[in-house]
């Protein structure tokens, strides 16, 4: 490793590498501001250093400058090369130092932030009997607020069963808010030593794989004196089964009866994950197992085939008279907007048989046992989830951190 003579070095540039500063093209300004240093023959005068997270991720890509402290938003690589020449403007300027310490510019769009102060103050009074724990349930989100209504409602009336001394929050993978980053910062900033973030998803691929734990990464980078832990997705869980032949006995088929010309069509969302693909059709099988109808097909609302309408097709092929769409869906959305639209039209198409939809689990007591049960696994350090960062790590490493890209 080289050693540099750091005599006679003027100014010292930390330029944030941190895996959010990095998707911000962290890489590119460190890249420019190490050129502009070379092409103004600045090499005795200026050292840099990449850095981790610096704990300003919302102000990307920051570099700090000392001797004189102040703190940069590097939005490009014309910003970048400023900070050589110190002609960065105004609005790029994050914090100044001042005789009173480091004093947000006014000019910039530098947010608040948390304050330690106070998060120290509030550990203090929660900490007595120990450590503050939160559960932070991470919901799908949906482009259908109702659907983020229903997410929120649930975890509200699942609280109760939750010791009161834990904080629960929730928070949304996608299209509603607060985002992951966001959820867990209001963890942190109520308190919080201690983040149990339990996933409600149900089949577990590239979400609950990669996206969730990427975040919890940055997180525990961001704030290193909070412990995470990973909670497991509902999977293949026997009080699933339960949820579904609830909602078809809701649509009018007893569970517990024999029907001889019906089809029970299991309808997921579908992904490009061929583990939780081939979940899904072990859940139709073993719900096949629980039911005494002929059969129960699968199909898939979009990304994979078979698809709803070749469901469909395939039912009424083998003779089923009766078919009952069965939606392995958490909560409302577009998606069961539209699964009604079809139900409606392969009725009418189709006049010789009975199409049906039954309901999407909803608010089902059960569901709550299972994602209670998920809580106090990583509470206990018994979830599996733990496996899953572990396996997330081993992946960044050889990949570089999972990009999550946000649809708003
Ligand atoms: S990654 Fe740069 S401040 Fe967090």
């Amino acid at each position: 490793m080289t050693t540099w003579d750091l005599q006679g070095m003027q100014r010292h540039l930390l330029i944030c590498n941190g895996s959010t500063c990095m998707e911000a093209g962290a890489e590119e300004v460190t890249l420019a501001v190490r050129d502009e240093i070379a092409k103004q023959q600045l090499d005795a005068k200026i050292h840099t250093s990449r850095t981790r997270c610096n704990g300003r991720c919302k102000d990307k890509c920051v570099v700090i400058s000392y001797p004189d402290a102040t703190w940069y938003n590097v939005p490009d690589t014309t910003i970048a090369r400023k900070i050589v020449t110190e002609d960065v403007p105004p609005e790029n300027v994050l914090f100044t130092l001042s005789p009173s310490g480091l004093s947000r510019n006014t000019d910039s769009k530098a947010i608040k932030g948390i304050s330690k102060e106070k998060v120290a103050k509030r550990q203090r009074a929660l900490g007595e009997n120990g450590v503050k724990k939160a559960v932070l349930f991470v919901g799908h989100g949906s482009r259908l607020e109702q659907g983020n209504e229903e997410v929120r409602e649930f975890v509200e009336r699942s609280k109760h069963l939750i010791d009161p001394a834990i904080l629960v929050e929730t928070c949304f993978l996608e299209f509603a808010s607060p985002n992951i980053e966001d959820g867990i910062e209001l963890c942190v900033e109520k308190g919080a030593e201690e983040i149990h973030v339990i996933p409600i998803i149900l089949l577990h691929a590239g979400h609950s794989k990669l996206h969730i734990p990427a975040e919890i990464e940055h997180a525990s980078e961001h704030f290193p004196h909070v412990t995470f832990t990973y909670g497991q997705t509902i999977g293949i869980h026997d009080e699933i089964f339960e949820i579904l032949k609830a909602r078809l006995q809701e649509a009018g088929l007893d569970p517990a009866q024999k029907h001889e010309d019906t089809a029970v069509l299991l309808i997921a969302r579908g992904g490009s994950d061929p583990a939780a693909n081939g979940d899904f059709y072990k859940i139709s099988r073993l719900l096949w197992e629980q039911l005494d109808v002929k059969w129960v097909e699968s199909a898939f609302m979009g990304v994979t085939t078979p698809s709803v309408e070749e469901g469909i097709e395939r039912c009424m092929k083998l003779g089923a008279k009766r078919i009952v769409m069965l939606p392995y869906f958490l909560f409302t959305g577009i998606l069961m907007e539209r699964m009604k639209k079809m139900c409606v039209e392969y009725q009418q198409l189709n006049t010789d048989v009975s199409i049906e939809l039954a309901d999407y689990f909803g608010y089902h007591p059960r569901l709550q046992n299972v994602l209670i049960e998920r809580a106090k696994q990583a509470m206990s350090g018994t979830s599996t989830g733990m496996q899953d960062l572990e396996n997330y790590r081993a992946y960044a490493k050889e990949h570089g951190p999972a990009h999550h890209h946000h649809h708003h």
